[in-house]
């Protein structure tokens, strides 16, 4: 269902252009609800890297940031990326330069370096393997308890991983501008209005949040829950736009998103992904551009830790 207010003939030109160019569309859960509508796959980072290193299309249009259009690119360099905003960043990928992050792993040289894949291509060339949130826990897992291990760059899922498995990862201080605002006050008012509610947390969430959520996982993780679970209400703290696959898989159920600590809106939204639209989706398979490009040199070095996380992925049933 194609739900908001792009004309008709805009949908259709492009599912026109789509088919033309032969050109996937793949989104991730944070777009908003019209482009998750129109997408030929919905994930999220782990399902969206697995699809660009299958797909026979010859475009990529990633509805996501620019490191879910670079890992994609990095998988698949003979094929054309394109992300529909140029400017669609990410404050996690931003808080780890590969410069000051290479000044850090190098004063641990005898680490095996973990690094999240929110980061930049130039960061995963100075990683051992790369992890999304759906796998990061196995994957640090499936280590010998006694490897040491640099994690980075969100701290709020390596202070999750770290308590959960009981390692001692050395972390980079990193963290999503989103996830980090929700307000535990208002979660602790939502949970006394809706007392049978279950809170939802994403890993990326502090820890104060995670420590009184019912359930921590990635996107992905939050979705199956709520389908599997028999509870009726979830008062969900990620970025909202997961809400709308929640509604869709489960629609006798109720979704109240947690809010920022820091506005008046009630729910919490990542300004970077919302930064594509249905209009600028049209211009970008129209006009091819804007594209992704990297480096050959950083593509050879950044695929090994990305294949290496799918290879582990696969292993472990992800
Ligand atoms: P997922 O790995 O759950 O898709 O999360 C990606 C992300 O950017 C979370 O903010
Ligand atoms: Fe990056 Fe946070 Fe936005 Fe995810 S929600 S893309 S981690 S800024």
């Amino acid at each position: 269902m194609v739900n908001n207010n792009f004309e008709t003939d805009g949908i259709q030109a492009i599912l026109n252009l789509k088919k033309k160019k032969n050109a996937i569309l793949l989104a991730h859960y944070y777009q908003e609800s019209a482009i998750q509508d129109i997408a030929d796959f919905v994930g999220d980072s782990l399902a969206l890297a697995q699809w660009a290193a299958k797909t026979d299309a010859d475009i990529i249009v990633l509805c996501g940031v620019n490191f879910m259009g670079e890992t994609a690119k990095i998988l698949s360099p003979q094929k054309r990326v394109f992300v529909p905003d140029w400017d669609a960043g990410c404050s996690l990928a931003d808080s780890c330069p590969a410069d000051k992050f290479k000044e850090f792993i190098d004063k641990y040289p005898d680490y095996t370096v973990i690094s999240y894949v929110n980061t930049t291509a130039a960061v995963k060339t100075l990683t051992d393997v790369v992890v999304t949130s759906t796998n990061a826990r196995p994957i640090v897992e499936s280590f010998p308890p006694e490897t040491k291990i640099i994690f980075g760059p969100d701290k709020n899922l390596g202070n999750y991983i770290n308590s959960v498995t009981g390692r001692n990862m050395v972390l980079w201080d990193g963290a999503c501008h989103v996830h980090e605002r929700f307000s535990l006050e208002k979660i602790v008012e939502l949970k006394k209005a809706y007392p049978d509610a279950v809170v939802l947390a994403h890993p990326e969430c502090k820890t104060v949040i995670l420590k009184i959520a019912d359930f921590v996982g990635s996107t992905s993780a939050l979705l199956n829950y709520s389908i599997q679970s028999p509870v009726k209400t979830f008062i969900v703290a990620t970025e909202s736009g997961i809400l709308h696959e929640m509604k869709e898989k489960n629609p006798d159920k109720i979704f109240i998103p947690a809010p920022p600590n820091d506005s008046t809106c009630a729910c919490n939204e990542c300004h970077f992904m919302k930064l594509n639209t249905m209009e600028k989706l049209y211009n970008c398979l129209k006009d091819e551009t804007p594209e992704i490009f990297v480096d050959e040199e950083v593509i050879r070095k950044a695929v090994k830790p990305i294949h290496r996380m799918l290879e582990l992925s696969e292993k472990l049933g992800l």
